[in-house]
């Protein structure tokens, strides 16, 4: 008796991998699981509905707390991927984890998933599963399915598969974002509709204030009230969401090189990446804020690429953790016109002296506008030496041309 797990969600293609798996790939028995970071409700009650419809042995996986945990690293890296906070992308290894998880707790010698071949998700999946000795299949990408396809032969089947109730867009939800994407929204010059928002509103003329207590680089209470991550997010979703904070339009390029026309919503993520930038602003010297900029990107580029377990991460990880140990203290942010604007920060640690940098006072500690005579001399000093001689270049060239009146060589 064979047995694979599948990564299921209920929605066309994964349902339609079920049969596929038994017909085509010769599996006796297929078992779904579902892995919880933060989908809404109904997504586990279709998973549940058609599951029990294709009598599926049905799994699901609550990992919202160790995703909510790794969005929360991901603010401490300020970590985002051409203007997006990375959500579809960090969950992919905490759900390919917990499948595999399961697979081999049920016997499984297989584990599947329902990614084209198209996109990033097979990528980041397989990753992970590869390093298991599991086979691992790809029905929708290795039979070269397409929609029109599963459509028909899920009619055919007769398998339960209502299409969703949003349309023809393919939507990826989490606690850390929601994003939007396919049929109308492929036509990059196509402005889309109000209705492929669902986390945010249409910015107001209100506004409002918020306080958010970081420590180490770690977001823990909003207006005074402590939060657990997964708590924090949530109610940050909301309360920002509300403002329209968070949406982002853009055009992604993914891992094979194909752009995308990507829509997201993320307004915690915003808020919070925000707000974590601030506090370093205020904390972190000169230097180490750009070199972290380095150290930032790359950890981005390895969550994209769900590599989030990758060495280079460890390592990157020691130099944030590093920094991080300052990033203590509160920024007021104000949700305003569809922004998370910081407006206010304040730490024990700030690497600030309101005294040294003000207009008011003349001498501190020594220090005297005079003193700053001498690097002001200096300031470009090299720059104007070259410039100096290529100038000298071209009046020599002036002179020669104003002098080589004949025109002959
Ligand atoms: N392009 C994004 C990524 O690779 C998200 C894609 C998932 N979105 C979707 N609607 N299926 O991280």
């Amino acid at each position: 008796m064979t047995r694979v797990a599948l990564a299921f969600s209920g929605g066309l293609d994964t349902t339609v991998c079920v049969p596929l798996l038994e017909e085509e790939y010769g599996y006796d028995d297929v078992i779904g699981v579902t892995v919880d970071v933060g989908q809404p409700a109904e997504e586990f009650a279709e998973a549940e509905e058609t599951a029990e419809a294709l009598d599926l042995d049905h799994y699901v996986v609550d990992a919202k707390d160790e995703f909510a945990q790794l969005c929360l690293e991901s603010v401490r890296a300020n970590a985002t991927y051409q203007g997006y906070p990375l959500g579809t992308a960090l969950a992919r290894p905490v759900i390919a984890n917990a499948i595999l998880e399961v697979a081999r707790e049920q016997d499984c010698t297989g584990i599947a998933h329902g990614c084209t071949g198209k996109g990033n998700d097979q990528l980041r999946f397989e990753a992970v599963w590869r390093d298991s000795d599991l086979e691992v299949i790809a029905p929708v990408r290795e039979l070269g399915l397409t929609r029109e396809w599963e459509q028909e032969y899920a009619a055919e089947k007769g398998l339960p598969v209502e299409g969703g109730n949003e349309g023809d867009w393919s939507i990826d939800t989490n606690l850390w974002s929601r994003s939007v994407e396919g049929d109308d929204l492929e036509d990059p010059s196509y402005v889309p509709s109000e209705e492929i928002y669902d986390w945010t509103s249409p910015p107001t003329g209100e506004s409002q204030e918020i306080e958010i207590v970081f420590e180490e680089g770690y977001p823990v209470a909003v207006d005074g009230q402590q939060y657990e991550p997964v708590d924090l997010i949530e109610s940050l979703n909301d309360l920002a969401g509300a403002y329209g904070v968070g949406r982002t339009d853009t055009m992604e390029d993914r891992m094979l090189g194909l752009k995308v026309r990507e829509n997201y919503e993320h307004p915690a993520a915003t808020t919070l990446l925000n707000a974590h930038e601030a506090l370093e602003g205020l904390v972190l010297t000169q230097e180490e804020r750009e070199f972290k900029q380095l150290i930032d990107q790359r950890w981005s580029k390895k969550g994209y690429e769900g590599l989030i377990d990758a060495p280079l991460v460890d390592a990157l990880e020691s130099f944030i953790d590093e920094t991080q140990t300052r990033v203590t203290g509160t920024v007021t942010i104000r949700f305003e016109g569809g922004q998370a604007r910081p407006v206010a920060r304040d730490s024990e640690f700030a690497a600030y002296s309101a005294e040294h940098a003000s207009f008011d006072t003349e001498t501190v500690g020594k220090i005297e506008q005079a003193d700053a005579t001498g690097v002001a001399k200096y300031h470009g000093f090299q720059r104007r030496l070259a410039n100096a001689v290529s100038t000298a270049d071209e009046d020599d060239d002036a002179v020669e041309i104003a002098t080589d009146g004949s025109g002959t060589e």
